[in-house]
C-alpha cells in the first residue's frame, strides 16, 4: 500500500510517500520545502504570506517526492492530509491541493490530525511502544500533555494557556536579537552558558511549575526576558549565552515537572516526545535523567519538526477513515480527543 501525505499546517510544505507492507514501512520520499528565508526576514510566520508560499511550493514538492520515490500518482492507494490544528489559511492550501488530486486521480482521502502525526511518527523507529503512554507535544504552535491509551485513543490532560514552548523560544530569541527560529539558536548558545554549572546570576521565573494541573503558561517568561533585557546595559556574548541558558532551563524545568507528574498519575509505561522543541538535545537528556524505568521515545531531529512523513504514518493508522474529497474540511482548532 502506497500513501501520499501532505502537510501544510504552518510554514513547512511537506510531502511524503510511504509504503506499508504487512505492518512494516519503507519511506520512499520525505520532502520538506521550508520557508526559512521568509521566517528569518520577518522574524516569524505570517499566515497569509505562508499560505502563498505553500501554493507556490506544493506542486514542485510533489514532483520531487514522486521522482525520489520512483512512482506516479496512479500507484497511490490514498492521500493523507493534515486538516488541523494549525494556521487555517495554510491548512486549506494543503486540503484543497489534496482534494484536487483526489478528484482528478480518483484517490480516496484520509484527514489527519497534525498532533497525532507528531506522536505517531515515533512508531517508525519504535514499532513496539508500550501503552498507556504519555505524549508531550511541544512545537511552535502547541504544548500539550496527552494520555495515549493506545494508538487512536487520546485524552488531552493539559496544555498551554497562552504561548507554546516553541513560540517562547522564538519570542525570547527575537527580544535578544538572535534571529529565527529561536529554538535551535538558543539551544546552541545555551551550550556555552554558565547556567550549566550554576554560575550564572540570571534567574527567570518557572511559570505555573507548582500548580496541580498539567497546564502551562509561557507568556510570563517572555515578559520577564523583555524586562531583564530592557534593564541590562552591557549585552555582551556572556550575557546572551547566560540568558539563552536560563530561558532554555526554565522551559525544560516546567515541561519535566508537569510531564513526570502525568506519567506518575497515569502509571504510564512510555513517554513519547514530539514536535519541533523535542529536537532540543538538552531537553531529551534531562528527560532521560529524570524518568527512572519509563521508556523514552523521541524522533530523530528532522522528524521532530513538521514533515510529511508524520502525516503518512498517522494516515496509515487511520486508513479505515478513507473518505471522498467533498467530506474534508480544514479546522485550525481541531482537537485530538474530540
Ligand atoms: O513542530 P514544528 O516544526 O512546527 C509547529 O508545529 O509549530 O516546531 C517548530 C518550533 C519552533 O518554535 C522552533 O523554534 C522549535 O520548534 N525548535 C526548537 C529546536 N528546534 C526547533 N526548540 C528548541 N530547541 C531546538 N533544538
Ligand atoms: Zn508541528
Amino acid at each position: 500500500m502506497k500513501i501520499l501525505a501532505i502537510e501544510t499546517s504552518c510554514d513547512d510544505t511537506g510531502i511524503a510517500i510511504l509504503e506499508a507492507k504487512n505492518g512494516s514501512f519503507s519511506v520512499l520520499a520525505n520532502v520538506v520545502t521550508s520557508q526559512f528565508e521568509l521566517g528569518q526576514k520577518y522574524g516569524g510566520v505570517y499566515p497569509i504570506m505562508a499560505k502563498r508560499e505553500h501554493e507556490k511550493n506544493l506542486q514542485p514538492t510533489l514532483e520531487t517526492a514522486l521522482k525520489e520515490a520512483k512512482t506516479s500518482l496512479k500507484d497511490i492507494d490514498f492521500v493523507s492530509v493534515t486538516n488541523g490544528p494549525g494556521l487555517e489559511p495554510c491548512l486549506w492550501t494543503g486540503v484543497n491541493f489534496a482534494k484536487n488530486l483526489s478528484e482528478k486521480y480518483k484517490i480516496p482521502l484520509v484527514a489527519v490530525n497534525h498532533i497525532e502525526g507528531h506522536i505517531l511518527v515515533n512508531i517508525l523507529e519504535n514499532p513496539k511502544i508500550k501503552f498507556p503512554a504519555i505524549a508531550l507535544v511541544v512545537s511552535g504552535g502547541h504544548t500539550q500533555i496527552i494520555l495515549v491509551e493506545k494508538i487512536g485513543k487520546y485524552k488531552i490532560l493539559g496544555e498551554t494557556r497562552d504561548d507554546a514552548a516553541g513560540e517562547c523560544f522564538d519570542k525570547c530569541a527575537k527580544i535578544l536579537g538572535l534571529g529565527y527560529p529561536g529554538g535551535p539558536i538558543i539551544s546552541a548558545l545555551a551550550e556555552k552558558s554558565e547556567t550549566r554549572n550554576s554560575k550564572s546570576e540570571i534567574k527567570l521565573p518557572r511559570p505555573m511549575i507548582n500548580t496541580k494541573d498539567y497546564d502551562f503558561s509561557f507568556s510570563g517568561l517572555k515578559t520577564a526576558v523583555l524586562y531583564k533585557d530592557r534593564d541590562t546595559k552591557i549585552k555582551n556574548k556572556e550575557y546572551k549565552e547566560n540568558m539563552a541558558g536560563e530561558v532554555q532551563q526554565a522551559i525544560i524545568d516546567v515541561l519535566i515537572k508537569k510531564t513526570t507528574k502525568a506519567i506518575k498519575d497515569y502509571n504510564a509505561k512510555t513517554l513519547i516526545l514530539g514536535g519541533g522543541v523535542s529536537a532540543n538535545a538538552e531537553l531529551r537528556k534531562q528527560f532521560a535523567e529524570n524518568l527512572g524505568n519509563i521508556n523514552l521515545v523521541f524522533p530523530t531531529p528532522n522528524l521532530s519538526t513538521d514533515n510529511g512523513l508524520m502525516i503518512a504514518i498517522a494516515g496509515y493508522f487511520n486508513r479505515n477513515k478513507k473518505t471522498a474529497w467533498k467530506n474534508i474540511q480544514a479546522d485550525g482548532n481541531l482537537r485530538i480527543d474530540e
